[in-house]
């Protein structure tokens, strides 16, 4: 029965504020009534040492077989060291597309408000595939490669989510005056599957228009759909469209596994400090409860971060307050309405 069941979920904290955004996280859920056992997993830059890398197997094992996962920030060293464990991940798992949910939220400033954009991400291909050489001293080379079936599938995918959440508005985003093969491909296929969604309104934008067009005016877009570079900068600058990386949640998800992240980073300059900011992380387990069926208590938890963030009151120190973490978490915790009881069934009436 949706709502009732007990979910078995993969938990990890991750490095810096991780574990202090993941725990704040997991008392809002464990408040909201909804029956989750964790399965802690150890990965992040701590535990490089122990399994030699941030991303042990073990750990993708784990997540394979719940198929759920709740993750907070992994830090990764620039331009040395060992490769990301986000992307490792992503790729391990075929976590394909990254959703990124952009919205204004009450009583945090920003530009603009009435956004209500999701950003689509291909999360496995481009010039993220990491095949990159020295072609020569002061000469190197990054490739860029996309297929077919990658391109396919994440407009497949985010054309099917504006279907399932009612909504007309697709923006394909590309750069294929330049890039004709490649992203001419991407626009290829982006077209064949819209044949399949005819109520969807798709518009082909250029990504460096795209981002002026965000800039001035994002409350004209619903669902925009992009390859893994550009959605890496355009969802960072929707992300900033509405008070920043503090309070934007996100989604790797697969056909087999999804991952929930806050898309902020290990904010070394706070961590351990007790003073970040959990609201991008329970976002982004507001959306892993709709992914598991458990709308009602989704929409709870939702209704409480906004209303403290409403308030204004007891906010953190990114968005201009003063409250610590954990009273931050109490704030929310407090506003959190009882779990409705299923409702029964009115007795049936004799004939
Ligand atoms: P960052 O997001 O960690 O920090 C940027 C600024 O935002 C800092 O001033 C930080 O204090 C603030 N901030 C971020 N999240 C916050 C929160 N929840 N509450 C309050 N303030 C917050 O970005 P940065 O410094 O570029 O990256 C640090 C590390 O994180 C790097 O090693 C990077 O690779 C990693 N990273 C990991 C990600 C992931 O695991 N998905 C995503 C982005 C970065």
């Amino acid at each position: 029965m949706k709502g009732m069941a007990k979910h078995n979920i993969a938990l990890l904290p991750g490095d810096g504020i991780g574990p202090e955004v993941a725990a704040a996280t997991e008392r809002i859920l464990e408040a909201s009534g909804v029956d989750i056992e964790w399965s802690r997993l150890e990965a992040g830059g701590e535990f490089m040492a122990k399994y030699g890398s941030p991303m042990p197997d073990s750990v993708l094992t784990e997540i394979r077989h719940l198929g759920v996962a709740l993750k907070g920030p992994i830090a990764t060293p620039v331009a040395s060291g060992f490769a990301s464990a986000n992307v490792t991940l992503r790729k391990a798992l075929d976590l394909y597309a990254a959703v990124r949910p952009v919205k204004s939220l009450p009583g945090v400033e920003s530009r603009y408000d009435h956004v209500n954009l999701t950003v689509i991400r291909e999360n496995t291909e481009d010039l993220y595939s990491g095949i990159e050489h020295l072609v020569q001293p002061g000469i190197a080379e990054s490739i860029k490669i996309v297929t077919e079936r990658g391109c396919t599938r994440i407009c497949r995918f985010g054309m099917e989510l504006a279907r399932r959440q009612g909504l007309t508005k697709v923006a394909v985003i590309h750069k294929a005056n330049i890039m004709k093969i490649t992203d001419g491909l991407f626009l290829e296929c982006a077209r064949r599957v819209a044949r399949d969604f005819p109520e969807l309104e798709i518009q082909e934008i250029i990504v460096d228009n795209a981002c002026m067009q965000l800039v001035k005016d994002p409350t004209r877009y619903e669902v925009l759909i992009m390859g893994n570079l550009y959605g890496d900068i355009v969802s960072d600058l929707c992300s900033g469209l509405v008070g920043g990386l503090g309070v934007v949640p996100g989604a790797n998800i697969g056909d087999s596994a999804a991952v929930f992240e806050a898309v902020h980073g290990s904010a070394p300059d706070i961590a351990g400090k007790g003073l970040a900011n959990p609201t991008a992380l329970t976002m982004s387990a507001v959306m892993m409860l709709q992914h598991i069926d458990e709308d009602e208590a989704a929409t709870r938890i939702q209704n409480a971060l906004e209303s403290v963030l409403a308030e204004g009151v007891t906010i953190t120190g990114d968005l201009g307050g003063s409250a610590s973490t954990n009273q931050f978490t109490d704030a929310v915790i407090a506003k959190l309405q009882p779990a409705r009881t299923p409702a029964t069934k009115p007795a049936r009436r004799k004939k």
